[in-house]
């Protein structure tokens, strides 16, 4: 199998994970080329890596190098432009989720990759952990029955990650749009990727960055603080499937509560999941109820599952494996983030179409 040659877009925080990632498959890629909009930082990234060619320009890294592939890892407005630069300039591309700012331009995106017969794979890498694996299994064999509901909760008391992530002109959003997307697409994904039909949704922006911490952010991804507070520090919604699965979905960057939460629950008729911590497993048998966990740990492990997420999309590449989070599951995802945007401004219920 001909070594494919990889370049990355954007190369701050999330970027390593992508890095790492390949750097778990010396014999089927290798890092020829990456991009950032700062010179000092990808400079610095090249270096590290050891990437023989950096760029500040990605029109003119795809115009130089011969890539197969492409991670674009800038932040949510840049998506757009750099993903279809790079799939117009010849190489499958893995873009970090939100896919874009709203669904119009991750339908351009996908029209890019469609245009040039290219793969476009969305950065959800909550379907690459063992808890998705092992539930959807579950799902698969008959063991929870039909799902039909499911309840997720993404919430920080007091998680913005500062910097652009809350600009809405860079990301299109907050928490909805930076973990909600996460647990979400998670949901569909184990219900089997049905049609979302409709969205009723809230935000708030009631507590923002005036927390105890003095308005620091914990965070402040990329040491800029200049970034107004611009998006909801809280959304709530329910969003309904055409087969009638229904999500309740609730996301924070900052909320009274005593502690953080990242709880998903899904209820079929034969049992019910918890994922979270360990996969744990409840039903009735032989007129018993019964709490199951599978032994060992089945909790999420954020690097055992983005190098499963590079390998996924590498070997989608190669046709050695089925695409497993396609641009059309981020065109619906960004459908949904858009449709709860829209309910919590209008106050009514949103079709999604
Ligand atoms: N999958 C996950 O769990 C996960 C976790 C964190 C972040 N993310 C996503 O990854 C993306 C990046 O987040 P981050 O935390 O790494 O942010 P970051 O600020 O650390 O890095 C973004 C980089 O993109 C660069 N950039 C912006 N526009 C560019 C352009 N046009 N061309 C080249 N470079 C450009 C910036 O200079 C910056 O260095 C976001 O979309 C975020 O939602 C995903």
């Amino acid at each position: 199998m001909k070594k494919l040659k990889v370049g990355i877009i954007g190369t701050g925080g999330i970027s390593h994970a992508h890095m790492d990632g390949y750097k778990a498959l010396p014999e089927l890629v290798d890092v020829v080329a990456c991009c950032d909009i700062d010179g000092e930082k990808v400079k610095k990234y090249a270096e590290k890596f050891s990437v023989p060619h950096y760029y500040t320009d990605c029109a003119e890294m795809m115009k130089n190098e011969e890539l197969d592939c492409v991670s674009v890892c800038t932040w949510n407005s840049a998506h757009k432009e750099c993903t279809i630069t790079a799939l117009n300039g010849g190489a499958n591309v893995i873009c970090e989720k939100p896919m874009a700012m709203n669904a119009a331009e991750a339908e351009e995106m996908l029209e890019a990759a469609n245009k040039n017969g290219k793969l476009l794979q969305v950065g959800f890498v909550r379907r690459f952990g063992k808890d998705a694996e092992i539930v959807q299994k579950f799902a698969k064999e008959g063991v929870t029955g039909d799902i039909y509901y499911a309840k997720a909760q993404y919430l920080r008391r007091d998680g913005c990650p500062g910097g652009w992530f809350k600009d809405k002109a860079f990301s299109g959003g907050g928490p909805l749009i930076d973990l909600g997307v996460h647990v979400i697409d998670l949901t569909r994904y184990l219900a089997g990727d049905p049609k979302p039909v409709s969205a009723f949704g809230v935000t708030f922006d009631n507590l923002g960055p005036n927390r105890a911490s003095g308005g620091q952010m914990v965070w402040n991804v990329d040491g800029n603080d200049k970034h107004p507070y611009t998006v909801e520090d809280f959304a709530g919604a329910l969003v309904k499937f055409e087969n009638g699965f229904t999500l309740q979905v609730e996301t924070s960057f900052n909320l009274n509560i005593r502690r953080d939460v990242g709880d998903v629950y899904l209820f079929g008729t034969k049992a019910g999941v918890k994922i979270s911590g360990n996969v744990e497993l409840y039903s009735d048998i032989a007129g018993s109820y019964v709490d199951i966990m599978p032994a060992g740990n089945t909790g999420f492990d954020f690097s055992k599952a983005f190098n499963a997420e590079i390998k996924g999309f590498i070997d989608a590449v190669n046709g050695v494996e089925p695409c497993r989070a396609s641009g059309e599951d981020g065109v619906w995802l960004m459908k949904i983030i858009d449709a709860i945007y829209e309910s919590a401004r209008t106050g009514k219920s949103v079709d999604i179409k």
